[in-house]
């Protein structure tokens, strides 16, 4: 088999790329060691910047969003009593952001796929990035104990923190950041009404606390828990104990509780490895950095760095000219490098660290203090969270 770029990987990432280089007339297959029933089955972040709207846009995947997505203008922080509510609208000039559940945007994304009959190989085993040094890559796979190959011209490593591409790359020639936090996110979904029309961040003496949604009925919660949580240890009354005492009075007040439909523990961690090119093989998404969810930029820095990968690749085929392909790890990892700040000061800022000690403490109160005393610090915090400009 041939075709012009093979992905490996078909989460959010792989499939965004896979849709916008077919609407430019690339050909491309992916490969994904799962099935499309358990990929779907990963419970994710759901709040979307205005960039990474546009490209489901351009990628004709907007439709449901559209409908079901809600548009947020704002949000809140809340510690202790004080409540601050972040304009974004105003304080970018119009921008907000989209909640709108990761699960149903790669749904609608395998959606496209199907209906046009794309290549997309699930449970495709030992799937092997060959030969992307040279001029020549190749990708071997097994799919039903019958072992395949098909030649490229570029392979996509977009197989997430787990995948096989990035542990394909020699170990010289490739260097790693990461930093652990020392806690986790204990999140819940509930057929619940969300307590706030929009988000609450908390951070409270007991731990960081959100409160989220997917729909108007479906509320998503997280609670701070030490590292090595065992999950099983929280029953939902425990939760929702937890939740109120965090998140304030006022939300106390609001808060419909019912069962949950999913709780999981999520560890904090935050992640780079440089670069993101090698030889004619890229890495993009997870396979290349994991941030802390408190910035919610996950999905968005996925979709960041398929949109430079993509607009490389079809002017590779459109224009003959490969400055795209050359420029995409620089260009990336520059917007990958501020989104890991933010991520890491929102996470700095609103959690309880075991270690935090009396002068750090102090700190983060006038980082709050400091926020909700400056307009301009309230501007640097929404053009972050509705999204850098590509
Ligand atoms: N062979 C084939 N497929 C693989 C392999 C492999 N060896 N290893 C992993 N995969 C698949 C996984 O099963 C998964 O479906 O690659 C896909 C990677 O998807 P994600 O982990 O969702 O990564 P990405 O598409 O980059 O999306 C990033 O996911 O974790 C969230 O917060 C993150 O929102 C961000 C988004
Ligand atoms: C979510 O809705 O799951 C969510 C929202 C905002 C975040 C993280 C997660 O910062």
């Amino acid at each position: 088999m041939r075709t012009q770029v093979a992905i490996i990987g078909a989460g959010p990432s792989g499939l965004l790329l896979s849709q916008l280089l077919h609407k430019a007339g690339v050909d491309c297959v992916v490969f994904e060691r799962r099935s499309p029933e358990y990929v779907l089955s990963r419970i994710r972040a759901g709040v979307l910047e205005q960039g990474t709207v546009d490209m489901l846009e351009q990628a004709g995947v907007s439709e449901r969003m559209r409908k079901e997505g809600l548009p947020h203008d704002g949000f809140t922080m809340a510690v202790g009593d004080t409540r601050l509510r972040i304009d974004l609208n105003g304080l970018t000039s119009g921008k907000n952001v989209m909640v709108y559940g990761q699960t149903e945007v790669t749904k609608d994304l395998m959606d496209a796929h199907e209906a046009r009959s794309a290549q997309v190989i699930y449970e495709a085993e030992n799937v092997t990035p060959h030969d992307f040094e040279t001029d020549h890559p190749r990708v071997t796979y097994e799919k039903d104990g019958v072992s395949h190959e098909i030649t490229c011209d570029f392979i996509c490593g977009c197989d997430g923190y787990h995948g096989v591409s990035r542990t394909s790359v020699p170990k010289a020639a490739i260097t790693e950041f990461e930093k652990v936090y020392p806690f986790g996110w204990l999140g819940i979904l509930s057929y619940v009404k969300p307590v706030d029309h929009e988000l609450i961040y908390a951070n409270h003496p007991n731990g960081f606390a959100l409160a989220s949604m997917r729909s108007e009925t479906l509320s998503r919660y997280y609670i701070q828990v030490p590292a090595g949580t065992d999950v099983n240890k929280w029953s939902d009354d425990a939760i929702w104990d937890e939740l109120k005492i965090r998140l304030g009075a006022q939300a106390a007040a609001n808060m419909e509780t019912g069962p949950t439909i999913e709780k999981s523990i999520a560890p904090l961690r935050s992640f780079v490895s440089e670069p993101l090119r090698f030889g004619r093989m890229f890495l993009a998404g997870d396979a290349a950095h994991i941030v802390p969810p408190t910035g919610a930029k996950g999905l968005n820095l996925a979709a960041s760095d398929i949109h430079y990968l993509s607009n490389g690749l079809i002017e590779f085929y459109g224009e003959k000219s490969s400055a795209g392909v050359d420029h995409y790890s620089q260009k990336a990892l520059s917007r990958i490098w501020k989104a890991e700040r933010f991520s890491w000061w929102m996470t700095s800022i609103l959690h309880q660290f075991p270690d935090l000690g009396a002068f750090n403490a102090r700190i983060q109160q006038s980082e709050m203090d400091y926020l909700a005393s400056s307009h301009a610090a309230q501007v640097s915090l929404a053009e972050n969270y509705v999204g850098l400009p590509f």
